[in-house]
């Protein structure tokens, strides 16, 4: 494990993405029912960031095509993406965002 700091929890928003760059990848934050989902931030079709994706309950939507995935596995769920998505453990300690991408 190797846990990285990353933003203020209060920095976040309810049903929306954040990007951030832990240790080089970018990672797209999402915040939804107050538990903080972590996933790579780069679509596995194109790579349009899908931090900037609109999010259905736990599933973002990709904002360039339409990929469609679950952000608690990072299952692709729907065409034009044929492979998933990383997804990393988070925490949230002294009032940040920590997220392991190891
Ligand atoms: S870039 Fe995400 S669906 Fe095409």
């Amino acid at each position: 494990m190797a846990w990285f700091k990353t933003v203020p929890f209060a920095e976040l928003q309810d049903g929306r993405g954040r990007r951030v760059v832990v240790d080089g990848l970018p990672v797209a934050l999402f915040l939804v029912d107050g538990q903080v989902y972590a996933t790579e931030d780069t679509c596995s079709h194109a790579e349009a960031s899908l931090a900037e994706g609109r999010l259905e309950g736990k599933v973002v939507v990709c904002p360039r095509h339409g990929a469609r995935f679950d952000i608690t596995s990072g299952r692709a769920l729907s065409l034009p993406a044929i492979t998933g998505i990383a997804t990393f453990p988070t925490k949230v300690e002294d009032g940040y965002v920590w997220v392991d991408v190891e």
